[in-house]
């Protein structure tokens, strides 16, 4: 049997797409640990489980094109604080769901095509639930910062 030849630009964004699973996998692990809250801290675990699926279905599409395992490579960027670490991932996740679309679209294989644009929904979710926690942590700290001279003020008394 003759098999058709692989697109290698096919694959190599298919590579591109494990890499960004690996590394949302990291990444959350330590933001996850950074959570100043216990709903924050449980709703990106839940979302890291979601990039360990992802994970999983790509390194199967990569086998059935290649025929190789995948190595997956973990990508520079992941920030060491939290209100940087969801900076960065609200904006990589956005970048994840055109990527996904563009992805889709390209691919040969309706069973294939349907697994990364099943994807593109998951990480438009994760962005918005990124963006909830900025917006939460971005008010706690106003209100702390406005709660610090009524403070003080107590104080003198
Ligand atoms: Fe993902
Ligand atoms: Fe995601």
């Amino acid at each position: 049997m003759i098999r058709s030849p692989v697109d290698k630009q096919l694959v190599s964004d298919i590579q591109k797409a494990i890499n960004g699973e690996f590394s949302a996998i990291a990444c959350y692990k330590s933001l996850a640990e950074m959570a100043p809250a216990k709903d924050e801290r449980s709703q990106i675990t839940e979302i890291r489980k979601d990039e360990i699926r992802h994970l999983e279905e790509f390194k199967r599409i990569y086998i059935s094109l290649t025929g190789k395992q995948p190595t997956p490579q973990r990508l520079p960027g992941c920030p060491s604080t939290y209100k940087e670490g969801l900076d960065f991932s609200f904006h990589d996740e956005q970048k994840t769901v055109d990527f996904c679309l563009d992805l889709a679209e390209r691919m040969d294989g309706p069973s294939f095509k349907q697994t990364i644009r099943r994807a593109a929904p998951d990480e438009q979710n994760h962005a918005v639930w990124f963006m909830y926690f900025i917006h939460k942590n971005q008010r706690k700290r106003h209100s702390e910062r406005q709660q610090q001279p009524k403070l003080t003020a107590l104080k003198g008394h």
